[in-house]
């Protein structure tokens, strides 16, 4: 079995790949393969960003531009798209782009390992915001550059590097010619059956191929899939690539069935929104997620992974899980048989299993929006602030009225098999006042109702711990403490 011919734009020019493994990684491809040994290999599972390449394709009538690590991504998602790496940021005679400039101007590069995964997230930066008359302040470039780690040079120079081009003359991609190139090159229909990679465009190709080829790897941003490969070393001879299916991209108002008011409409969260897209939306909707949507996982991973990848997987210490079953939504799987939903929690039936029909595949995300009186906080505990894997995850939606809670939605990551909701808990203080002594009892309660391993993230004792904590924490700030996290934390305000 063959995989299609894999095309992509790279330095203006088309390149046209025959033979590429349906499993080869991006980096290996840019290394191996076309000798592109600028690109690094660090951790090889998407948390240094020493990998990280910049990817545009047509979004309406512009370019998107997205940084996104190589390591992990598999070569044949970009088919169709635009590609850079470190190698092609300078001109033909040789003068830096604004991104390396601003680096060595800054003394931003010490052993060099990292840096060319800075300025390639620089450069995403630059696209996105400086060519598009945004400035970049040092605290978007820390959220933007967090997917990047540096052991030596210490990162308030490349910070000053990421302020600081915007300043240079100006260096810009001719993104009229490349959308006009990347249009002629629309990928055909990526479904032929019996294609080594399957990339489909439409749902009902997508469900043809599914029930068709059940035993195809399916995968969306191979956030996950992707350290399968390079860590575990394991082949896939035939991959489902869901992120090209139009309906699964999009992101629409919902409203539960018998509920249109717009006061109160949803979120239909297609499962191939990318983690960036999808959550944007949800912050749009509920703007105190900000922080957490940021320390999901570094930018590259969240340009990569899909919403509907991280419920798939199932993992118990993923961050979306917690935050949807607190939020009420619930799943929509699709084969060729139709479609049926269910709430998010009954999805899961053990570690990493779901309900999950060998011919379907989870189609859409359907969130409920805020009911009156809510009060929303998400939880992350993890040993590093940025670019980490939970430890604990908590998130608590009350629904108060007149200080009593009408209602309440627990959801809980790294404390059980599965992602968790905790209904004891949440049955506790329903119709209770909320009080300092309702609060107590919820955290006691949450401690009891669950049952954590001790782990490389945290013992067990550690996370019944937290638990509670974190439900003292969420009472000290409904009742307006909001300076008790490190999220207040502003460097600048110590150094001042
Ligand atoms: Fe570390 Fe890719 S090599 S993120
Ligand atoms: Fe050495 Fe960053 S300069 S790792």
């Amino acid at each position: 079995m063959e995989a299609k011919t894999l095309r992509f734009i790279r330095r203006g020019e088309l390149v046209s790949l025959g033979n590429v493994p349906p499993d080869r990684t991006l980096l290996d491809l840019l290394r191996e393969d076309l000798g592109a040994c600028g690109t690094k290999e660090g951790c090889g599972e998407g948390d240094c960003g020493a990998c990280t390449v910049v990817l545009a394709e047509p979004e309406g009538d512009a370019l998107r531009f997205r940084a996104i690590n190589s390591c992990i991504r598999l070569a044949h998602s970009i088919d169709g798209m635009a590609l850079w790496t470190v190698e092609d940021l300078a001109a033909d005679d040789g003068a830096l782009h604004p991104a390396q400039e601003a680096m060595v101007q800054c003394h931003g590069s010490q052993c060099g390992f990292c840096t060319p995964g800075f300025v390639m997230s620089l450069f995403g930066m630059y696209q996105n915001h400086v060519c598009r008359g945004k400035a970049v302040s040092r605290e978007l470039a820390q959220a933007e550059l967090s997917g990047n780690l540096c052991r030596c040079t210490g990162y308030r120079p490349i910070l000053e590097a990421a302020t600081q081009m915007a300043e240079l003359p100006r260096v810009a991609v001719d993104e009229p010619g490349l959308l006009a190139q990347l249009r002629a090159l629309v990928p055909g229909s990526g479904g032929a059956t019996g294609s080594a990679y399957l990339a489909p465009t439409s749902l009902s190709e997508l469900l043809s191929l599914r029930a068709a080829h059940p035993e195809a790897q399916l995968v969306a941003g191979c956030t996950d899939v992707g350290l399968w490969v390079t860590k575990l070393h394991r082949h896939y001879p035939q991959v489902l690539d869901v992120t090209r299916v139009a309906e699964m991209r999009r992101i629409e108002p919902w409203a539960p069935p018998g509920d249109a008011s717009a006061a109160e409409a949803g979120l239909s969260i297609g499962a191939s929104a990318p983690l960036t897209d999808a959550f944007a939306a949800l912050v749009a909707q509920r703007p105190q997620l900000k922080n957490f949507a940021e320390r999901f996982a570094g930018l590259p991973v969240r340009n990569s992974g899909t919403l509907g990848g991280n419920v798939a997987n199932g993992s118990p210490i993923g961050d979306s899980m917690p935050l949807l079953i607190a939020l009420g939504a619930r799943v929509v799987l699709a084969s060729v048989r139709g479609e049926r939903a269910l709430p998010l929690e009954d999805f899961y039936t053990g570690y990493r299993k779901s309900v999950l029909a060998a011919d379907e595949v989870l189609a859409r995300i359907e969130v409920p929006g805020p009911a009156p009186g809510e009060f929303l906080r998400a939880y992350k505990i993890s040993k590093r602030y940025d670019d980490d894997i939970s430890a604990v995850c908590l998130v608590v939606n009350l629904q108060l009225a007149e200080d009593r809670v009408v209602a309440a939605r627990i959801g809980a990551g790294g404390v059980a098999a599965t992602p968790a909701r905790a209904r004891q808990t949440e049955a506790l203080l329903a119709g209770q006042p909320w009080s300092e002594e309702a609060a107590a009892a919820a955290a006691e309660s949450l401690r009891a109702e669950f049952a954590p391993i001790s782990d490389m993230r945290a013992s067990a004792a550690y996370r019944r711990e937290v638990l509670g904590n974190l439900v003292r924490r969420l009472w000290l700030e409904s009742q307006g403490m909001s300076h008790i996290n490190l999220e207040s934390f502003r460097l600048e305000e110590v150094a001042a």
